[in-house]
C-alpha cells in the first residue's frame, strides 16, 4: 500500500483518475463529501482542458434501499449532480446498485454480474467512514463478502444526517453496497481520507491488522493500493516520516 500525504489529495487522485479516464477505463466511484473536490477538479480538468470520459463506464459502490432514483439523496442523483452530469461519459454507462428493486438479494448479485460483463473495475475510488468501513461494508464484514444488503451502523446514520436534514429519522437504514471481495477484484484502489475525524479510522487501515473489525483493512491485501491522506487524516500514523520519505523518493519513472 502507498500512503500519500499531501496539502491537496484532490490534485493527486485527479491525476491517477486521469491516467484511467485518457484509457477509456473502468471507473468505480464513491459518492459523500471527500471525493468532491476531486470531482470538482476533474471537471475542471474536463472543461478547461478537454479531459474526456466519453469511453469510460462508471460503477458505483453503493446505494440507500428504498429511497427512488430520483430522491436528491439517492447515490443514483447524487454522482449525476456532484459529477458526471457535468463531463461527458454516457448517462447510461453510469451504473449504481438497484435500491428499489423488489428483490434486494438478487439486485446485489445482478450489480456483481454486470460488473464482470463490463471487464472489472479497472480503478476504484473509495472514502473511508469515521467506523472504518469502505463503500457501506460495515465492521463486521466478511472479507470475501460481495454486493449485498447492509444495515448501516448507527454511527453511519449519525454521519450522515446532514445530507438528510440533520434528521438522523429520515436516513435509511439499509443499503446495497459492493462487497470487500467485489472491491478487492478492482485492479487499482484509491483511497481518500481528508480531516482530523478520519485519522483514527485511517491509522487502523493502515496500520492496524487486517481484520473485519476496520473493513478498509482489507486495502492491505490488495497489491496496489494507494491512499491519498491530507496531513489532519495523517495525524494518527506512527510511520509518516517513512511514507512521506519513500513518496519523495520514488524511483524514476514510477507513479502511483
Ligand atoms: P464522507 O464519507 O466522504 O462523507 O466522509 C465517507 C464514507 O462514509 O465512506
Amino acid at each position: 500500500m502507498e500512503i500519500v500525504i499531501t496539502e491537496r489529495p484532490e490534485i493527486v487522485a485527479a491525476d491517477i483518475i486521469e491516467k484511467y479516464a485518457r484509457e477509456g477505463k473502468t471507473l468505480g466511484l464513491a459518492t459523500g463529501s471527500t471525493p468532491l473536490k476531486t470531482y470538482q477538479e476533474l471537471i475542471r480538468r474536463h472543461k478547461e482542458e478537454g479531459l474526456s470520459f466519453a469511453q469510460c463506464q462508471a460503477f458505483l459502490l453503493d446505494e440507500y434501499l428504498g429511497l427512488p432514483r430520483e430522491h436528491e439523496q439517492s447515490y443514483y442523483r447524487t454522482i449525476r449532480r456532484e459529477f458526471t452530469d457535468s463531463i461527458d461519459i454516457e448517462d447510461s454507462a453510469v451504473h449504481s446498485p438497484d435500491g428499489t428493486a423488489a428483490d434486494p438479494v438478487a439486485a446485489g448479485n445482478r450489480y456483481d454480474e454486470a460488473i464482470k460483463a463490463a471487464g472489472g473495475i479497472d480503478m476504484q475510488l473509495l472514502g473511508i467512514g469515521t467506523d472504518g468501513h469502505i463503500g457501506f461494508n460495515e465492521p463486521g464484514s466478511s472479507l470475501a463478502s460481495r454486493t449485498r444488503v447492509k444495515t448501516l451502523h448507527p454511527q453511519t446514520i449519525r454521519d450522515n444526517a446532514r445530507f438528510f436534514n440533520n434528521d438522523e429519522s429520515q436516513v435509511p437504514h439499509h443499503v446495497l453496497t459492493q462487497g470487500l471481495g467485489t472491491i478487492l477484484e478492482a485492479g487499482h484502489l484509491l483511497l481518500i481520507a481528508t480531516g482530523a475525524g478520519k485519522s483514527e479510522a485511517v491509522a487502523a487501515l493502515a496500520e492496524g491488522p487486517v481484520a473485519a473489525v476496520c473493513p478498509a483493512s482489507v486495502l492491505q491485501l490488495h497489491p496496489h493500493a494507494t491512499v491519498v491522506l491530507d496531513p489532519d487524516a495523517a495525524a494518527g500514523l506512527k510511520h509518516s516520516e517513512y511514507y512521506r520519505f519513500a513518496v519523495d523518493n520514488k524511483l524514476a519513472g514510477q507513479g502511483y
